[in-house]
């Protein structure tokens, strides 16, 4: 078995380096995809013009973001600094929108430092009248960190607002309903709650427990992203918040997560990312799922060309070396 992995594109400089050489967009420019109509901007997500420039007129029935979340990992910054930040990148969200739009936000809360930016963030978004507060959403991981003096830490957050009344498709997961328990007489008959419900699953609700995180042996897997979300997630969002043929956008796109649940679900993406690596690691995974199938790289990675397998004999020359 191959397992060829890259360490985290936007932290080791001499990768960077060589890396930047394959990528296809320097800032502010805009890849167009011809075969489904999605975009790939290297563009801020904080600047109106560049995210007009994106929107070329067009207007989005769903957001999904997935911001970095102000924490050590990313690129730490005062509490007031990031929230002005977000304010930006939601107002030009907001231009972006349908007048009847879903928004989704994945952020998080760090329990060593206040909670933050979760509760700011939400505050924050008090002061936007035009969307409405809809759900809470917490998604399951199934392995955590810090189990001996904490509890696990095992959740992701995700916020869902609405503008106007957009649509909003109910959806069950594979997990088969198992409580009985409650009776109701219909039609003089008791019924058990199974046999009057309209699915034998159970819907998600606002607690997500279905879904695998990210990790190396999965095949949705893009080494050297060190923040993809599971395709199934962003799945559920698309599946419940547009319909095909309606555009999408994610502002913060990194894997091409989004990307890629709209190829597979028919609708169209304009995502940005403002690291050129990101932006050509998105538009190698489109590339990579139309040519395979395979939604990533399990055990391999999307700059294979540049970066060959060292592993593998064929690549090293006859004392052994790369
Ligand atoms: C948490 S990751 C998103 C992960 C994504 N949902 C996925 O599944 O792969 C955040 C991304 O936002 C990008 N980013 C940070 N600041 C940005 C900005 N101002 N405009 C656009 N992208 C930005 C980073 O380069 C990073 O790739």
């Amino acid at each position: 078995m191959k397992n060829n992995p890259l360490p985290r594109l936007d932290k080791d400089i001499q990768l960077r380096k060589k890396l930047l050489e394959h990528c296809r967009l320097g800032p502010g420019e805009l890849w167009e995809d011809e075969a489904a109509g999605h975009r790939v901007g290297c563009l801020d997500a904080t600047d109106p013009d560049a995210i007009a420039m994106l929107m070329d007129g067009d207007r989005a029935t769903l957001a999904v973001h997935d911001p970095p979340y102000n924490l050590i990992a990313f690129d730490e910054r005062s509490i007031d600094a990031y929230i002005g930040w977000c304010r930006l990148w939601i107002e030009n969200t907001y231009a972006a929108l349908a007048d009847d739009a879903s928004m989704y936000i994945w952020l998080g809360a760090d329990q060593n430092d206040g909670f933050q930016p979760l509760p700011d963030f939400m505050i924050m978004m008090r002061g936007f009248d035009a969307f409405a507060p809809r759900s809470f959403i917490t998604v399951r991981n199934q392995r955590g960190y810090g189990t001996q003096k904490n509890w696990m830490a095992v959740r992701q957050e995700l916020l869902y607002y609405t503008k106007g009344k957009p649509r909003f498709k109910v959806l069950y997961t594979d997990i088969p309903k198992i409580l009985k328990g409650y009776y109701k007489t219909v039609d003089g008959r008791v019924q058990e709650n199974i046999e009057r419900s309209r699915s034998d699953n159970i819907r998600p609700g606002n607690v997500w427990v279905d879904i695998q995180q990210v990790f190396y042996r999965m095949e949705e897997n893009v080494s050297g992203c060190y923040a993809q979300k599971p395709l199934k997630s962003i799945d559920r969002i698309v599946e419940s918040g547009s319909e095909k043929g309606d555009t999408v956008i994610d502002f913060f796109s990194h894997s091409g997560t989004t990307l890629v649940s709209c190829e597979k679900l028919g609708r169209r993406c304009r995502t940005i990312d403002n690291d050129p690596v990101f932006c050509e690691v998105t538009i190698r995974r489109l590339e990579h799922f139309r040519k395979t199938g395979r939604t990533g790289w399990q055990n391999s990675h999307p700059f294979e060309d540049v970066i060959p397998d060292k592993n593998n004999a064929e690549n090293r020359d006859d004392k052994g070396r790369m």
